[in-house]
């Protein structure tokens, strides 16, 4: 039989980070995890909750102890109790909680600490040489950076220094680095160099938390485990693709951090890049870190540089989003109020590459927008229409492939058919998927298969060093162009909008238009009626 077919029958449990996942994931070895931000906001919204999450799976070892650093004076009392609050907060009564939070709480550790001053690390390796021993671990030790940026390379150094990110042949030594990685190419260059004299690239996990969700997996899976798409995956086939990432929250108290960052930069060189990577990269030889990793930056490396002539920026003015009244962006808490900051913006990409070459990619994404959505429309070439010219119908509506990475997750693709009747009348339809008419829903927060992965060794879903520059360096012309000239037209689209005109001007400058920003991510089906239809 052959081999390829014998395969493909048999249940499949590998996945994209190249572990199998759900039962036959390979067992956690015994570590330590040092968290630097312990009372900060990520820890208690996401890390101690996917910490949770992975203990009601089982997949954490016994042996396992975390350290928490931060500024603040507390004891271990306190912040035993802080995290049993947040993970409270979190699972919204998911059964077995109590238990599963008096595991987790009971290997919490607190130690107060400046992240500069090498004392802390000292007192560090201390604690962590006392935990290893009453836990009788091997000496592995995760470093979870869930600080300001500003700490990333301080931190670093001090590990360094103090001799905590030295490995030997049993037990290592891996960093969790947060975003943002760098605020522009410069300094994203300048911070991998500094990290990489303390580190090895494979003690590095750069996380971009897009990566940790399922549906962003699943495209490779989509892409690459099916044989109906790969085919048609190329710039004969596909007449362009939009990626957009709208959001209905403004900044949430985020205004500080917001004025020094941007749409720009928060979301399109990591997140939409991510996705956009995953879309357009080649197949690699196998789910291999390196393999995948190489394979995403050759696609990064092929964007053309980003101008002014094919971007918008916009800010929200006042609105209302979802029934709430915002009030303009530059009336936040910590916002300037003639901030040129944008909130919102749309790029037109070219990928210089032999399957992308005249294919363009539009990149959207805002903030206070008239719904949450992320997704993916890849939209076909059109058939000829030439077999329809003597008949009543007027057009054919494209072929879109969708893929709805949040909050509906699914994917669905549309068609056109014939009405039946005795005209020829056609309509678009829809094929749908939808998650969870599927699969059980898993209470996930996005960070459990990042955390596991790290602990495994497993980097697929984490940024290479040269990843993350060949983003800055797509993106660091418009940077540039948007930083010399201060916009004139801000605010330019009411919050609860869909962002600014001029992003529909930019797109209907190839004759073609944004999708409709819908929660439910559906569009519906086109319906192409015959011109003489009304007469009837
Ligand atoms: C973060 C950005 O990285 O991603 C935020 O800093 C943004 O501004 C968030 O809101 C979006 O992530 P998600 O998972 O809510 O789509």
């Amino acid at each position: 039989m052959d081999q390829d077919v014998a395969k493909a029958g048999t249940p499949v449990r590998q996945a994209v980070g190249g572990q199998a996942k759900g039962a036959s994931r390979r067992p956690l070895a015994p570590a330590l995890m040092t968290i630097f931000g312990a009372g900060g906001d990520l820890t208690k919204r996401l890390i101690v909750p996917a910490l949770c999450h992975l203990v009601r799976a089982r997949e954490l070892p016994d042996e396992f102890a975390i350290i928490g650093v931060d500024h603040n004076d507390r004891t271990t009392d306190q912040w035993r109790q802080m995290m049993a609050d947040a993970i409270r907060d979190s699972s919204q009564g998911e059964a077995g909680e109590k238990d599963i939070c008096a595991w987790l709480v009971e290997r919490m550790y607190y130690m107060r600490g400046d992240f500069t001053e090498p004392a802390t690390f000292d007192r560090l390796g201390k604690e962590l040489t006392e935990r290893r021993t009453s836990q009788n671990g091997a000496g592995n030790v995760l470093f979870y950076l869930a600080v300001a940026d500003r700490f990333f390379g301080p931190i670093v150094d001090q590990l360094g220094r103090a001799g905590l990110a030295r490995q030997s042949k049993h037990a290592w030594r891996r960093v969790i680095i947060e975003k943002p990685f760098g605020h522009d190419f410069a300094s994203a260059k300048a911070l991998n160099a500094r990290i990489l004299k303390v580190l090895s690239e494979d003690q590095i996990y750069r996380i971009d938390h897009f990566l940790g969700k399922e549906t962003v997996q699943n495209i490779l899976v989509l892409r690459f485990a099916n044989g109906i798409f790969e085919p048609l995956w190329n710039r004969d086939h596909i007449d362009h693709v939009q990626i957009t990432a709208a959001e209905t929250v403004g900044v949430e108290g985020r205004g500080r951090f917001y004025e020094q960052t941007g749409a720009l930069r928060d979301m399109v060189p990591n997140h939409l890049f991510q996705l956009l990577a995953m879309i357009g990269m080649e197949p690699p030889t196998s789910f291999d870190a390196d393999a995948v990793r190489t394979k995403k930056t050759e696609l990064i490396h092929a964007i053309h540089p980003v101008s002014a002539a094919n971007a918008v920026r916009g800010q929200y003015g006042a609105g209302a989003v979802l029934g709430r009244q915002v009030p303009d962006y530059r009336r936040e808490p910590n916002v300037a109020p003639d901030s040129a900051t944008e909130t919102y913006a749309a790029l037109k990409l070219g990928i210089d590459n032999w399957r992308w070459a005249g294919v363009p990619f539009y990149l959207r994404t805002g903030k206070a927008l008239t719904a949450r959505t992320t997704e993916i429309a890849v939209q076909f070439r059109q058939a000829p229409y030439s077999l329809f010219r003597d008949t009543p119908v007027e057009g054919l509506p494209p072929n879109i492939l969708t893929l709805r990475i949040q909050p509906d997750e699914g994917l669905s693709v549309s068609f056109s058919a014939k009405r039946p009747g005795a005209e020829i009348e056609i309509d678009g339809v829809d094929m749908d998927f939808s998650y969870r008419d599927f699969f059980e829903p898993i209470a996930a927060v996005g960070y459990e298969t990042l955390l596991y992965d790290c602990l495994i060794g497993d980097a697929t879903l984490f940024q290479r060093a040269d990843t993350v520059e060949a983003a800055w360096c797509a993106v660091q012309g418009l940077l540039d162009d948007w930083g010399r000239t201060p916009p004139d037209d801000f605010p330019n689209y009411a919050a609860g909008g869909a962002g600014p005109e001029a992003a529909d001007r930019l797109i209907a400058r190839d004759g073609r238009k944004w999708r409709p920003i819908r929660a439910n991510g559906r569009h519906g089906a086109a319906r192409v009626r015959p011109a003489n239809h009304q007469q009837k």
